[in-house]
């Protein structure tokens, strides 16, 4: 039988006893992590988010409590009251490995199966395992540190807006669907047959309505839902830190962002981030590093050798050219550490990014190439030069008639060997700004023009002029936050003007009534005095992945969802009662 707290009271956490508490009588809580029996000794360590802490019984031990003791297994829930004392053999590891707890009272609050896995750091198990015991998982020492730490830069939002004047105002989860960007999770009204709400993507149009209503200064910690495949860095319902504030330009919403960065990495890290932060055009991005979020910890930029082969019988280089570019990274010094298999095999991945193939010549002591043979020595020189090639180094070019298609491969590419050969300096973040994104991006998808950040972004004034003769070339006032490689942030200066919104949703193609009916709401709000206004969010997951060197974002949630957007834990989704379908006047099809 389960015993229970009647008349017990926890004095501090496991973690916590030091010497310095030695002759104190302490009750401490927590899971058996191990126990160890040496006939007429035996050893507890008791375990509780905050550490650990040996419990010892010994010959001075009352009986029943050592019998008690004896009984005890991993996972078992324990209250232990006794005396903290001196410890005769020191575990310098842990930082109560001074002392232990001479245990004279001991409850089995309650007992545990054998775990499917260790409760330990690191513990060796699949994925699978660890999410359907994802509360066992996240008892592990690592899970909690970084739930903790989730919660500290949660804190430091909140500290930080309220400092600066934010109010944090609750926006509905419960909202009409604008699908523009990912698609919405849809939930059916009971009332309205045939009718849906959808969750939000993001408070987007809400957190602009509070600016419309005086509000001036908002935040939130924003849950938002994306129905989007999944990647290692994205979950389908995910945290934003997300803030609005009115009367403002790019450079206000700009020191408002760092000022929360900063003091994130100092809360968290004691990391000094200088600001401002560095700044990079969208296109530089692009040009020098294949990517709108280039990791800056590393170099291999990408260099445009169109100009060198502009005149070449290599057909696969002059077709990129009327259209596109030929351009290349070296990597340098690795010649003799990347093998042609290795090369090949890097040749087929790239095309997951659309590129026909990949160009390399390896400047090992017998030099190889894909493509040399089939230009003119002076473009062989030409490209060598451009790329500062020299014996050892190792170069990549790709062509394609679309620019997108070099710059994601070579971007890619850049990442993965730099990851591959252990390139990246982790001591120093790297932190920038991305500004001046292309307002729309062409979708083939779709056939039309899409808003790159969203529809509300402001357009380069200097750029309206083309909005509509020529999309492509309009930037807008849209700025991201990188840091190391990742997309931690973004936002924008909005759009405060009726007309001008009405003009923009015309250039992505919406006929007025639809665009009425989709944003009729937020149109309408424009026309009773809008304020300038603009704002960003973050991703929380993200944050939290960056500023812990996290890899994998469903370390960084509680309960995360996997790749197919199901909980392996509970085994949502999953099929309801027919019951709740008549009411929801839903039939499902069979497939
Ligand atoms: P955006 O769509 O760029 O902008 O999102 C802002 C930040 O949210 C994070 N993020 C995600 N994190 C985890 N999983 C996902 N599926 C996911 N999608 C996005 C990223 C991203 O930088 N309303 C605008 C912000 C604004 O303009 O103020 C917005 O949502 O870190």
């Amino acid at each position: 039988m389960a015993e229970f707290m009647t008349g017990l009271k926890r004095s501090c956490y496991c973690g916590e006893p030091r010497l310095s508490d030695a002759g104190k009588t302490l009750t401490l809580c927590g899971w058996v992590q191990r126990q160890r029996d040496l006939g007429q000794l035996i050893f507890i360590d008791l375990r509780d988010r905050s550490g650990i802490m040996q419990l010892a019984f010994d010959e001075d031990t009352d009986r029943e409590v050592f019998k008690k003791a004896f009984a005890c297994r991993s996972e078992f829930v324990l209250a232990a009251t006794g005396v903290v004392r001196e410890r005769t053999s020191k575990n310098a590891e842990l930082p109560t490995g001074d002392v232990e707890l001479a245990v004279s009272e001991l409850r089995i609050l309650s007992k545990s199966e054998t775990p499917p896995f260790a409760i330990e750091e690191n513990s060796k198990v699949s994925n699978e395992t660890r999410l359907k015991y994802r509360y066992l998982d996240l008892r592990r020492p690592d899970m909690q540190r970084i739930l903790t730490a989730r919660h500290r830069i949660v804190k430091a939002a909140h500290e930080y807006f309220d400092d600066n004047g934010f109010l944090e105002i609750e926006t509905p989860d419960l909202i009409k669907s604008t699908p523009e960007g990912a698609r919405d999770y849809l939930v059916p009204s009971r009332i309205f047959h045939g009718k849906f709400f959808a969750l939000p993507q993001s408070p987007q149009l809400y957190k602009q309505l509070l600016m419309v209503s005086g509000f001036d200064r908002y935040m939130q910690v924003a849950r938002c839902f994306r129905d989007e495949d999944l990647r290692a860095d994205r979950q389908p319902e995910f945290t934003q830190i997300d803030f609005e504030m009115s009367f403002v330009n790019q450079e206000d919403v700009m020191a408002i962002g760092e000022g929360f960065i900063k003091k994130a990495y100092k809360d968290l890290l004691n990391i000094e981030i200088p600001t401002p932060l560095r700044r990079m055009t969208w296109q530089e991005g692009m040009n020098r590093f294949g990517s709108d979020k280039p990791d800056l910890r590393f170099e291999m930029e990408l260099h445009d050798v169109s100009d060198c082969v502009k005149n070449t019988e290599f057909k696969v280089f002059r077709g990129a050219l009327a259209e596109g570019s030929v351009r290349g990274i070296n990597l340098k010094g690795k010649a003799n550490d990347l093998s042609r298999k290795e090369i090949d095999k890097l040749g087929e991945w790239i095309k997951s990014y659309g590129a026909k193939g990949l160009a390399w010549t390896r400047l090992a002591e017998k030099e190889t190439s894909s493509y040399e043979k089939f230009l003119a020595p002076e473009e062989v020189q030409a490209i060598r030069t451009a790329l500062d090639a020299e014996p050892g180094d190792v170069l990549f070019l790709v062509a394609s008639d679309e620019n997108s298609v070099v710059y994601a491969s070579l971007g890619a590419l850049r990442c993965e060997l730099a990851r591959r050969f252990d390139l990246i300096d982790k001591s120093n973040p790297s932190l920038l700004w991305i500004t001046d994104f292309p307002m729309f991006e062409y979708s083939k998808e779709e056939g039309r023009w899409m808003a790159m950040h969203h529809p509300f972004t402001m357009p380069n004034p200097e750029d309206l002029d083309r909005l509509e003769s020529d999309p492509g070339s309009v930037r807008s006032i849209a700025y991201d936050m990188v840091i190391n490689g990742y997309e931690a942030g973004g936002g924008s200066i909005r759009i405060h003007d009726t007309e001008l919104q009405q003009r923009m949703l015309e250039a992505l193609g919406f006929k007025p009534e639809d665009a009425e009916r989709r944003f009729g709401f937020l149109l309408n709000a424009l026309k009773y005095g809008a304020p300038p206004h603009g704002g960003m969010a973050w991703g929380l997951e993200r944050l939290v992945m960056v500023l812990l060197g996290i890899d994998d974002m469903r370390d960084t949630v509680a309960f995360p969802k996997v790749a197919s957007s199901a909980d392996l834990m509970s085994n949502a989704p999953d099929i309801v009662d027919d019951k709740q379908l008549n009411e929801l006047k839903i039939a499902v099809t069979k497939e």
